[in-house]
């Protein structure tokens, strides 16, 4: 069955299969966002369906909360949890300090906070998120809508004093209209380039109103899980300063493919 996976939904799927081996019975499990963290709700459930393994999700936007019911995963939310064991998501970059540009999804605000509100991050993505330095993915910033075109020109100014290689912001737009994020937001994505220090870009962006947060993850995932179209896995711990390599039996998951749709 998995035959039928491309070799990056198959690198995705390994990932995410390798991951879910952290979540333990009566976890407390923050569920990202995206297409790889896709795989990870359907690998949770398959280890509730098989092993009976209880956990209780929050997750990080509607989308994921909607694949998350329907696969028959207890979804609460991050008040009711108030802190999480473990969070799982993927990236759009990743550096040698596992820090990451999220929000390509649109999800950042949200994932941030789950993310930081949790014992443990593991992102789960394939060899192409893997970067030097970061910015070549655009850096997506969360916005208020009101005002939002002179607080444009306030990041455009701001990035001139930073250690960035490009300085343009850009709307993010669904079809003609603004993108709208779950809080009712827009998304500035920053053409950088690349982010010479990750952390004050970080913290100067947030300091610009209007500007609700910003898809840099600086310190806060502690592991990378690395899948290969080939079934390999690289788990990175930045912690344990370890690096695993293993490799997923593709044929083993048959029940997974059923419902696949984001
Ligand atoms: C969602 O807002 C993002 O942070 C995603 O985690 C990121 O874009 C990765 O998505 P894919 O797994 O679809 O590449």
């Amino acid at each position: 069955m998995s035959g039928d996976l491309s070799p990056i939904d198959t690198a995705k799927f390994v990932a995410a299969k390798r991951a879910v081996e952290y979540v333990e019975d009566g976890m407390r499990v923050g569920l990202g966002t995206g297409s790889t963290a896709a795989w990870m709700v359907r690998c949770l459930a398959e280890r509730m369906r098989e092993e009976g393994l209880r956990i209780r999700g929050v997750p990080t936007s509607t989308r994921t909360a909607e694949l998350a019911r329907k696969l028959g995963i207890q979804v609460i939310s991050l008040d009711e949890a108030k802190w999480l064991d473990l969070t799982i998501d993927g990236a759009d970059e990743f550096d040698p300090n596992l820090n990451l540009i999220k929000g390509g999804g649109g999800a950042l605000l949200q994932e941030k906070i789950v993310a930081t509100a949790s014992d443990q991050m593991i992102v789960i993505t394939d060899a192409s998120k893997r970067v030097e330095a970061l910015g070549n993915f655009p850096l997506p910033v969360e916005v208020i809508p009101f005002g939002w075109q002179t607080t444009k020109a306030l990041v455009e100014e701001t990035l001139a004093g930073l250690d960035v290689l490009g300085d343009k912001a850009a709307l993010r737009l669904n079809g003609d209209a603004p993108y709208v994020t779950d809080e009712g937001n827009h998304i500035l994505d920053l053409h950088l380039h690349r982010i010479g220090n990750p952390r004050q870009t970080a913290l100067v962006l947030n300091q610009i109103p209007g500007v609700v947060e910003n898809g840099l993850f600086i310190d806060i995932c502690d592991v990378v899980v690395i899948g290969y179209g080939d079934g390999r896995v690289e788990v990175t711990d930045i912690n344990e300063g370890t690096r695993e390599q293993s490799q997923i039996e593709l044929a083993e998951s048959t029940n997974l493919f059923s419902d696949l749709g984001d």
